[in-house]
């Protein structure tokens, strides 16, 4: 996509679709009034008064991701205006900046535009300006997303009607626009790099080749890159990820992808941990077959740890960023650990399993042990762990579970500015009751009851000393339904929260 900054006046700006929006504002009584952003007024003023005739009387209302289409008989050199919803003015943010621009270019898509022109910035001072630009270049490039590889399409399914985007700006720091347009594809494109990966399906992403593709991305961006394989990991006495392994004819692999930033720096820096299964068939302890293809997205975790190492690399924070990755399948065979089965994780820790589809928290109880003796802090682990969280908060936010406080705040910070949700559950020691067991130093699960705060508190037996949060973000991984801002399949939730904690780190 060929994405850029015009300084042009808005009449002279030739393109397909002019995108411009409007929000909804309180009036007296309770009612709600359309109020035009000023770039809007200046469009409905060359309009002779066309948006604004749209918006008197009920046909707009200004709601988020609401659009309407306006052609502009020659009137601008711009074909059509494209007015979108902003939501409420009283709650405007970035975050609705993004999700309108993101449902007006996937509206756009198959529209025969093929050049757009985003104008949707509301607030003038600089800080916004740059925020709302580099909201509305993600947005573009999110919405603009598509997995469509293994379909045969007519010409204009394939997702690339969309060539040119100009970002409408008369903002004078020209240089911080250009910035802001920078950072915002480089985020979009590392979240559909993850949604990529999420959506391959699980004969094509197995452990080797989510290996592959994580090595091939470090070399592209200048990443150290390691894998270990099973031998490797007999050594390490990696006994986790090895049991759950054991089932699969798929080799396990162990990924390891280093950004040294801060090469001087006596800290190892910190570390993001995903969770890898590339198919959760549940094991022995079989998932039924309904929902089962979904499973595919068990590596999203690892897809949220890896691909933010793409834009961290493209941005050059000063901080040290370690990815590490345990990826296996989880699948029954004759080979296949069973309930019953006590094994011992990589700190010397020994686990009884009860149930072989909590296969998460073993292999990353072996990564969380690897993070912790290299001494890297804060360790962030990414996992779609347990369906008990979706029960929780469903598909709007991720459970966040920390031992530090400042890290926890600073992780729903970064989310916030990344248009991510977090919200944080408890590790109080009464939890730990339900995962004590009989014959080893740990039961694998505490049962239903508070299954995502038992699951979090086994992962907290693995850290040592280190500061730590897990973010459980099953449920936000994947859509079932189309979305106005996004196609069904995989989200790429965490990738940017993940990016923007390593520069808020750099203090950038
Ligand atoms: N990968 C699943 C969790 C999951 C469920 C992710 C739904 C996305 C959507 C995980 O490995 C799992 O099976 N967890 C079990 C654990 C249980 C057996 C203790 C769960 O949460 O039901
Ligand atoms: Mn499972
Ligand atoms: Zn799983």
């Amino acid at each position: 996509m060929d994405i850029r900054l015009t300084t042009q006046p808005v009449d002279d700006v030739v393109c397909d679709a002019l995108v411009v929006g409007a929000a909804r504002k309180k009036a007296g009584s309770g009612t709600r009034v359309v109020v035009l952003s000023e770039i809007a007024k200046t469009v409905d003023a060359l309009l002779g008064g066309l948006l604004k005739e749209i918006c008197a009387d009920g046909e707009f209302k200004g709601n988020l991701g609401e659009i309407t289409t306006v052609h502009t008989m020659g009137k601008l050199s711009a074909k059509r205006v494209i007015l979108v919803g902003l939501g409420p003015l009283e709650t405007l943010n970035a975050q609705a900046i993004r999700r309108a621009s993101a449902t007006a270019t996937r509206h756009l898509q198959n529209t025969g535009a093929h050049q757009l022109t985003l104008a949707l910035h509301w607030d003038y001072s600089n800080a916004a300006i740059e925020q709302g630009t580099q909201a509305q270049v993600e947005g573009a490039l999110l919405g603009a997303y598509t997995f469509k590889k293994y379909q045969h399409l007519d010409d204009n399914g394939n997702g690339h009607g969309i060539t040119k985007i100009r970002l409408l700006s008369r903002y004078r720091d020209e240089d911080a626009v250009k910035r802001a347009i920078q950072r915002g594809s480089i985020l979009a494109e590392a979240t559909n790099y993850a949604r990529d990966l999420v959506n391959e399906p699980p004969n094509v992403l197995t452990p080797t080749e989510l290996a592959n593709r994580a090595n091939i991305m470090a070399k592209q961006f200048g990443l150290e890159c390691e894998i270990l394989d099973r031998p490797q990991m007999q050594e390490l006495g990696m006994g986790g990820l090895l049991a759950v392994a054991q089932g699969s004819a798929e080799p396990p692999k162990f990924i390891i992808l280093r950004y040294r930033g801060d090469p001087q720096s006596p800290y190892k820096g910190m570390a993001f941990v995903g969770k890898g299964i590339t198919f959760d068939t549940g094991g022995i302890s079989l998932k039924p077959a309904e929902r089962m293809h979904e499973m595919k997205g068990d590596m999203a975790g690892a897809a949220a740890v890896i691909c933010p190492m793409q834009a961290i690399a493209a941005l050059k924070p000063a901080v040290n960023v370690t990815a590490l990755v345990s990826s296996t399948e989880n699948m029954p065979s004759g080979t296949a650990y069973r309930p019953g089965d006590i094994i011992r994780i990589m700190n010397g820790k020994t686990v009884e399993i009860v149930n072989t589809d909590a296969e998460g928290r073993l292999v990353l109880a072996d990564a969380l042990s690897y993070a912790s003796k290299e001494g890297l802090s804060p360790i962030i682990d990414v996992a779609t762990l347990t369906g008990g969280i979706v029960i929780a908060l469903g598909s709007v936010m991720a459970g966040l579970f920390s031992n530090d406080q400042k890290l926890s705040d600073e992780l729903i910070a970064a989310g916030q500015a990344a248009g991510e949700k977090f919200w944080r559950m408890p590790l109080d020691e009464e939890y730990a009751e339900l995962i004590k067991s009989e014959v080893a130093d740990i039961k694998q699960t505490g049962g239903r009851p508070a299954s995502s705060v038992t699951a979090a508190k086994i992962l907290e037996q693995f850290v040592g000393d280190m500061k730590w949060a897990h973010l459980d973000i099953a449920g936000m991984d994947y859509t079932d339904d189309k979305l106005p801002y996004q196609e069904k399949g995989a989200t790429g939730f965490g990738v940017r929260t993940l990016v923007e904690l390593a520069l808020r780190t750099a203090g950038e």
